[in-house]
């Protein structure tokens, strides 16, 4: 049985997802919840395991349904080992990224479409979908300028792609949040951090209230 509220948290490259889901995990456990943090494609060894393959800088003869395939593969275990134990023991989990990610990356910016993305991913995750989705927007010339600006941040083969692959990531997240209103919220990310904080706070007040 399902108990515990599952919030993914979705955004372009420099988006600020890293440090908004520390600070809703550090609000959330005051307010008495208990919170699972952790991230795609990972979170478990398996699923760690087929993100160096997708990632390395090295794999660049990939084919990108290979690349969906592999996504739906990590994110099917870490489902499985991770995300469901956790919210089957009344836990907040906060995900870094979801299925959404694989809409807009594979689906729109990489041309594979919504309805193939949609299907692999209705396999991968059956009828576990998040409650809540943050969508942090932010320009790509702004996420990529603090990417850059952030040296002890690890370079990926995803971020190496041309911005024109950028303006697509953020006009697809753009699309699939208008088309899920009811689950995605979408945060202007380019705001100073403490009011985009206080924006995700607040869509989160009287979803999860104080538990003390
Ligand atoms: P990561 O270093 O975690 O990036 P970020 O800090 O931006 O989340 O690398 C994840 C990369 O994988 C990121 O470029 C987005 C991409 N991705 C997809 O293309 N499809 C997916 O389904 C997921 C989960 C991630």
């Amino acid at each position: 049985m399902r108990q515990g509220y599952f919030i993914t948290i979705e955004g372009g490259e420099g988006a600020g997802k890293t440090s908004a889901i520390a600070m809703l995990r550090d609000w959330l456990e005051q307010r008495g919840h208990a919170v699972t943090t952790t991230r795609e494609p990972g979170g478990i060894r398996i699923a760690e395991e087929i993100r160096s393959i997708i990632l390395d800088t090295s794999n660049t003869g990939m084919d990108s349904r290979t690349e969906a395939l592999l996504y739906a593969a990590a994110r099917r275990q870490h489902l499985v080992e991770k995300v469901i134990p956790a919210l089957e023991a009344g836990q907040v989990v906060l995900c870094d990224r979801f299925v959404d990610s694989s809409l807009v990356y594979q689906g729109i910016a990489r041309g594979l479409g919504l309805e193939a993305i949609r299907e692999i991913n209705r396999f991968a995750i059956e009828r576990w979908m998040p409650d809540l989705t943050i969508y942090m927007d932010v320009a790509p010339e702004i996420g990529l300028a603090r990417i850059r600006a952030d040296r002890e941040r690890e370079m990926n083969r995803l971020d190496l792609e041309p911005d024109d692959f950028h303006r697509k990531v953020r006009e697809g997240y753009r699309r699939v949040a208008s088309q899920h209103p009811e689950r995605i919220v979408t945060i202007d990310a380019s705001l100073p951090q403490e009011q985009v904080y206080e924006a995700i706070r607040r869509c989160l007040n009287h979803k999860l209230p104080p538990r003390v």
